[in-house]
């Protein structure tokens, strides 16, 4: 199989100066030559209502059918009290219905995180995991990003600086390809 493969990223953070937005660009710059890697932004995204699940909202439709078009996702959240950003999570109860119809199902993913904290957001990741269990998404295992102490990682103008991440993000990457690929051949 010699076509790339293609990653759709988002990140769970609509902040101008988002660290997260600035770890999924950074991804961008990193990506193998194996791969290609699209991002899509969850500013515009309403909150979730059950009653548009028939008549769905524009930017849902684009950004479901952006996820059907991929072949793997690359998701990249903030940790907020302990778990996912609401942002984040509305987005994937938007793209996991109407019932039948989750755009995620059955999809490779890989996950980031960063935080200002010492911990990087990995109880959000851990949380996030859970959520993917019922999506039938296949999240890779390792390595693990976890960017720890943001604010020290990345320049005034979002440009990451930390070499070890950089590698980090390479490695997850990597895996992601080889993933998609194993599950592509199934
Ligand atoms: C509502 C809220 C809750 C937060 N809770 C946590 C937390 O539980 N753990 C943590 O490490 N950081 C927490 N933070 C700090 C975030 O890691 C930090 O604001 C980070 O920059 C958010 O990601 P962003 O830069 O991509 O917007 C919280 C921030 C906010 C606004």
């Amino acid at each position: 199989m010699n076509e790339k493969i293609s990653i759709l990223g988002f990140a769970g953070s609509l902040r101008k100066g988002s660290y997260n937005r600035a770890l999924l660009r950074a991804a961008g710059e990193l990506v193998p030559d194996s791969a290609s890697l699209e991002t899509f932004e969850l500013d515009g995204i309403p909150p979730f209502n059950a009653d548009f699940e028939s008549s769905l909202p524009e930017k849902v439709k684009e950004f479901k059918k952006r996820i059907k078009a991929a072949d793997a996702i690359l998701i990249v959240t903030p940790e907020y009290n302990y778990s996912v950003p609401g942002v984040l999570k509305n987005a994937i109860d938007w793209a996991s219905r109407p019932y039948g119809d989750n755009a995620l199902e059955g999809k490779p993913a890989a996950i980031m995180s960063a935080s200002t904290g010492m911990l990087g957001g990995a109880r959000a990741q851990y949380h996030l995991r859970q959520s993917l269990v019922f999506l039938k998404i296949f999240p890779v295992n390792s390595p693990e990003v976890f960017v720890t102490f943001a604010a020290q990682k990345f320049d005034e103008k979002g440009k990451l600086l930390d070499e070890k991440t950089k590698e980090l993000i390479r490695g997850l990457l990597d895996a992601l390809v080889a993933w998609t690929k194993k599950l592509k051949a199934k």
